[in-house]
């Protein structure tokens, strides 16, 4: 997918390893004059002429950034994972407008958690715990124990260890498995029923967890 004036090029990186890059993405970013993004992700592109610009997390600044240079020249939003699963790309795309903005999907670190375990995640719930109030965590937490599989995006916020303190009333069997740096020569994983885990382990913010009824 080539980048365009006037539109937003969006595209996911995957979870943080080169090897995720997509052909498409790395194209885009090649052919992009503008590329924004955290610097992890602009890190991922040694080779791109393009200028780059570190970004953060405020929907509204990258938006007013984008908005400021897209019709001067090819702009890339680089995003983690897959653009469609609890990204930036979301509120960047209401605030620019859909026919503004295309998209290049990337690999999403819950898929490559449930690659890992070797299982399908065709009924797996997918919560996130990232910028949310004490109100919007308790409904999430609560909606957790009582799905059977379910993949949790934890957050500086919300560890792992966090969630297993809140899960151990109510589903301290529930078998658990963390993956940290997914994709990365970093990476790591620990596993156990939320009751072993609680309170044993804190886990990096940055982590997916799965949750399943029984041993897998
Ligand atoms: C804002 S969300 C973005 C999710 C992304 N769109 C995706 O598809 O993976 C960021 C969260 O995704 C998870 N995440 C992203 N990359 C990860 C990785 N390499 N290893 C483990 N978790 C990761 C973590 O839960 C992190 O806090």
């Amino acid at each position: 997918m080539k980048p365009e004036r006037g539109k937003l090029t969006i595209v996911g990186c995957g979870p943080g390893g080169a090897e995720y890059l997509t052909q498409q993405a790395l194209t885009a970013v090649a052919e992009a004059d503008l590329l924004c993004g955290p610097r992890f992700l602009l890190d991922l592109f040694p080779e791109a002429q393009g200028e780059r610009v570190v970004t953060g997390p405020d929907a509204r600044q990258v938006a007013a950034l984008i908005l400021s240079r897209m019709d001067e020249c090819r702009v890339a939003l680089l995003v983690t994972g897959d653009p469609g699963l609890h990204s930036l790309a979301g509120p960047v795309a209401r605030l620019l407008g859909r026919e503004r903005v295309q998209v290049v999907p990337g690999v999403s670190s819950v898929q490559l958690a449930f690659a890992r375990l070797g299982l399908p995640w065709e009924n797996a719930r997918v919560f996130s715990l990232h910028g949310v109030s004490e109100e919007e965590a308790e409904l999430v937490l609560g909606a957790l124990a009582t799905v059977s599989t379910a993949a949790v995006l934890c957050s500086p916020a919300w560890t792992p260890g966090k969630i297993f303190g809140v899960l151990r009333n109510t589903a301290g069997h529930r078998r658990a498995h963390v993956f940290w740096d997914l994709g990365r020569p970093t990476e790591g994983r620990m596993a156990g029923t939320v009751t072993e885990l609680a309170g044993r382990f804190e886990g990096p913010g940055r982590s997916v967890l799965i949750l399943t009824e029984a041993e897998e």
